[in-house]
């Protein structure tokens, strides 16, 4: 087995050198399990970086081992950033860097004078869902049905594409919280769930006007989806587009990502708030 990496020596910089450009290319196929078509490749991450994007890595020694890759965008008329990519090498994982690659993002960011930061992640892999909500403070209400086609590309996500557009307001009290260590806390007045994780580990779909009866609304998922069999990933893929989709189109944004433990297994839990005027 190979010794534990030495976190404390690990530097987060920016990736300027072609080479350390280079290493970004092959770490999207580490991650992912990209071919090489998909790749973002060097050219296209110059030439972002010289119009306004930001390009950060997570460096041992002169290995790159992580990076975080976004660029300037627009959203509902306002200048924003989007990122696009966030990857760590396997070994590396669960050192805190991906929170700090990200927290060098944010600096950036807050530098160029942008509050918002958004970007999409599969809203069934529950360590993106924690990393997200729980770690990083972001709120969301726009969900995409196969954002990038049917053919999902990588090994990650291997049922469709579907994903959930995030906003993180960098500036915003619920960002500075978050970072800063305080977790959100639940709502005591949630309503039952609208999709639920079964003994099995299956989804069943509960009643969609009881679900959504109270200001909280409840989507659950497994805490590795990938660990169940196709056929009961596609039916959680189903289950969950129909709740993201049709609480969405009620008036409730996806506010928080907590997790708790149902006798011997984890489960996550979305919890969706309703919009108030002054949201929109
Ligand atoms: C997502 C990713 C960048 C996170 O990097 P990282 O350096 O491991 O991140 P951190 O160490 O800062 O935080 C990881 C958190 O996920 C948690 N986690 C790990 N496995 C988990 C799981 N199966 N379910 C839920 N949470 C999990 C960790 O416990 C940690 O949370 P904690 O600090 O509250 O304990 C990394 O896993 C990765 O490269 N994944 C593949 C590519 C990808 O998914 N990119 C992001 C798309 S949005």
């Amino acid at each position: 087995m190979s010794a534990a990496p030495e976190i404390s020596d690990i530097t987060i910089r920016e990736i300027n050198e072609f080479a350390e450009i280079r290493a970004v290319e092959e770490l999207q196929k580490e991650a992912w399990g990209l071919p090489d078509l998909d790749v973002v490749p060097l050219t296209q991450l110059v030439a972002a970086k010289e119009a306004g994007g930001v390009l950060i890595g997570a460096f041992d020694g002169e290995m790159l081992v992580g990076f975080v890759y976004g660029f300037p965008s627009f959203e509902r008329g306002e200048l924003a950033h989007h990122s696009h990519m966030l990857a760590v090498k396997p070994a590396y994982r669960n050192y805190d860097l991906g929170r700090r690659l990200k927290l060098a993002q944010r600096e950036h960011v807050i530098a160029q004078g942008i509050d918002l930061i958004s970007w999409t992640y599969d809203p069934l892999q529950s360590l993106n869902a924690h990393f997200n909500f729980g770690k990083l403070g972001v709120l969301a209400d726009r969900y995409f049905l196969n954002f990038y086609g049917e053919d999902a590309a990588s090994f990650l996500h291997q049922t469709g594409t579907d994903r959930l557009w995030v906003s993180w307001l960098v500036s915003s009290e619920r960002v500075k919280e978050r970072i800063s260590g305080i977790s959100y806390s639940s709502p005591s007045n949630l309503g039952p769930p609208l999709v639920q994780v079964e003994a099995d580990d299956s989804s069943r779909r509960n009643d969609f006007a009881e679900g959504l009866a109270q200001d909280h609304a409840v989507i659950e998922i497994p805490s590795n989806i990938d660990a169940l069999p196709r056929e009961t990933g596609l039916r959680w893929r189903e289950d969950t587009r129909w709740a993201f989709t049709e609480a969405l189109k009620a008036g409730y944004f996806v506010d928080a990502f907590v997790r708790e433990t149902r006798g011997d297994k984890r489960i996550g839990k979305y919890i969706l708030s309703r919009k108030k005027a002054q949201d929109d």
